[in-house]
């Protein structure tokens, strides 16, 4: 197996390692933990999740001092279908990380969501609020939650919501896709979240993983546990198409720049719909919205309003 690594001179004999490389979360952590250590980023064909003794052999062998497991099985609909791979990417896989990490006294960092919750709660969720995922995804990763928790492994599990990046698997670029090829839009407007950008996850946690560094030894527990990340504010699904169409229509100089962040757009306008004209196999959640309070008391990290993260992802494609 040829891994991907980044040598750094600074900081001899640390290892991070990264899986799901290739993701949104994955592919910027590559470049924000880099000044960290040596970064092993290992994508889905290097290490896949389904296989548990490879999971553990490789965290045995990389030696790794911070796991962060950003990859994950994430499509959420298809899921319904493929329960059983889904728990063992989402629950099973983290697990037996974790349970590793143990024996060689290293920490697991760990992406979970806000699928884990059923949404009926009115204002934005607090970590120990009750769980109750309303579909297959949202289950395994709550399991994926426990079953680290219950490893006694250090671990920081970090829920975030709406992830998106200018590459990668995501509604930002359905969006923009749709946009060429309708003349309106329908967007879900009932549901309610945070739009998190990933590079915003991967440099929070840079933040987070230079803190666990500074604490060798025993683990300083209100640096460790389950915590809520994702962007101020809030917005519905429509909500947030409507601003990636104007901040496309603002930052894009048509017909002279061509491409997937270029060209002329047909749909001018988002229609609002309801959860209940748009079924889908997997509920989601009506309400999104998770505290970060706790993070910013652990931590020190304040997440940045979603609005103006947008605005900084669609200039990153765009200029
Ligand atoms: N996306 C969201 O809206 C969202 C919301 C809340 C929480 N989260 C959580 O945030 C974390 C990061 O998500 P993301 O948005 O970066 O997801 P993503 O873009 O879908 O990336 C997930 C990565 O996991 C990889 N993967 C899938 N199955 C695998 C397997 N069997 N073995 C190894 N790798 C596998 C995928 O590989 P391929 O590239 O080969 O497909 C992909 O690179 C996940 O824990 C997710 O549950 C995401």
């Amino acid at each position: 197996m040829t891994l991907r690594t980044t040598p750094t001179p600074g900081a001899p004999g640390l290892r991070l390692l990264i899986t799901g490389a290739n993701g949104q979360v994955g592919w910027n952590l590559e470049r924000t933990l880099a000044p960290l250590g040596e970064v092993i980023a290992l994508t889905r064909d290097q290490l896949d999740l389904a296989d548990l003794d490879a999971v553990a052999q490789t965290v045995r062998d990389t030696g790794a001092k911070i796991v962060v497991n950003a990859a994950a099985y994430t499509a959420v609909d298809k899921a319904e279908s493929e329960p059983d791979l889904a728990h063992a990417i989402n629950a099973l896989a983290p697990a037996r990380m974790a349970a590793e990490l143990v024996k060689i006294g290293g920490t697991l960092i760990h992406y979970s969501t806000d699928y884990v919750f059923d949404g009926a709660k009115t204002g934005a969720y607090v970590e120990d609020d009750p769980t109750g995922p309303l579909g297959v995804y949202g289950g395994t990763k709550l399991e994926g939650e426990q079953g680290i928790i219950a490893t006694g492994c250090a671990h920081v599990i970090l829920r975030t919501s709406w992830v998106y990046d200018v590459r990668g698997k995501n509604f930002l670029r359905t969006v923009l896709r749709l946009a060429k090829d309708r003349d309106e839009l329908r967007m879900v407007g009932d549901q309610f979240g945070a739009p998190t950008w990933a590079r915003t996850i991967a440099e929070a946690t840079a933040a987070i993983a230079v803190q666990i560094l500074r604490q060798p030894g025993e683990p300083d527990c209100a640096a460790r546990g389950l915590f809520h990340l994702t962007s101020s504010g809030q917005t519905s699904w429509a909500g947030f198409a409507k601003a990636i169409l104007e901040d496309y229509e603002d930052l894009v100089d048509w017909p002279a720049e061509t491409g997937e962040f270029g060209g002329e757009l047909k749909a001018r306008r988002v229609v609002e719909i309801t959860t209940d004209e748009y079924p889908t196999p997997a509920k989601r959640p009506r309400n999104s919205m998770l505290s970060n309070s706790k993070i910013q008391a652990a931590f020190g990290i304040t997440m940045p309003e979603w609005r103006g993260q947008l605005r900084l992802a669609m200039q990153d494609a765009i200029r």
